[in-house]
């Protein structure tokens, strides 16, 4: 997968290129991080990235144009058309689902805006408005980070195994279960008796069961949509 991410402030993402498994995925190749300046692709000496809202509210718009100059010289010389993402707080709200779509695509581009927001022209070519949360930042760097982490973790190789994706909380609706480590007792808290029996079923329906009560317990809105299967429904009852 390509990635390339356009802004004013490229040094913000050297946050999750040099870090962790971001920065593993980087050095395995198993994506490409291009972080491009928007003040490249400026027309004046100044390179001036923005100018003062039209109808006389106070504050600063981003041009249209850095991000059309963008658009004509990178996108429309490719064969294939990336997947262009503007994040912004009236995108569709981000999550684990979304994520996974986005980690299908070939390549994707980020638009990150700043001030009062993008002039409202950049979004014709815009493929995807996407929000991070019902708030607003002071600019679409970190929503960019978090969508650019969270996708990442989807392709095949950047995390471990296979299964630590898929036991992660959202991945099948349900919140993850309990972990615990190294000592057993840690100041009178016992490690559930059951993850030491090396009964692997049993402790797969303990796990399930420990998914299922967190997530009524703490994510209701969650439990109500999800759809539970035979076993799922056995335990609970039990
Ligand atoms: N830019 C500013 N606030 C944002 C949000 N909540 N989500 C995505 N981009 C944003």
């Amino acid at each position: 997968m390509k990635i390339s991410v356009l802004t004013i402030f490229p040094g913000m993402f050297d946050i999750i290129r040099n870090y962790g498994v971001i920065k593993k995925a980087i050095e395995k190749k198993l994506v490409e991080i291009d972080i491009l300046n928007l003040r490249d692709y400026t027309t004046d000496k100044h390179k001036v990235t923005d100018k003062p809202s039209y109808g006389g509210e106070n504050g600063m718009v981003m041009l249209a144009e850095p991000f059309y100059r963008f658009y004509d010289e990178y996108i429309l010389s490719k064969n294939h058309k990336p997947y262009v993402v503007l994040p912004s707080p009236q995108g569709e709200v981000f999550n684990n689902d979304l994520a996974f779509e986005l980690a299908k695509k070939e390549e994707l581009v980020f638009f990150c805006g700043r001030y009062e927001g993008i002039d409202e022209r950049v979004r014709k070519i815009v493929d995807k408005e996407v929000s991070i949360g019902d708030y607003v930042l002071t600019g679409g760097e970190i929503p960019t980070m978090v969508i650019i982490e969270t996708l990442l973790r989807f392709l095949p190789g950047v995390i471990g195994s296979k299964t630590s994706v898929e036991n992660d909380s959202f991945y099948n609706g349900l919140l993850d279960y309990s972990h615990y480590t190294k000592p057993q007792n840690f100041r009178g808290m016992q490690v559930p008796e059951i993850l030491l029996s090396g009964d692997h079923e049993r402790i797969r329906i303990f796990r399930k069961k420990d998914s299922l009560l967190k997530t009524i317990l703490k994510r209701p809105d969650l439990f109500i949509k999800k759809e539970l299967d035979e076993e799922e429904k056995k335990i609970l009852v039990e």
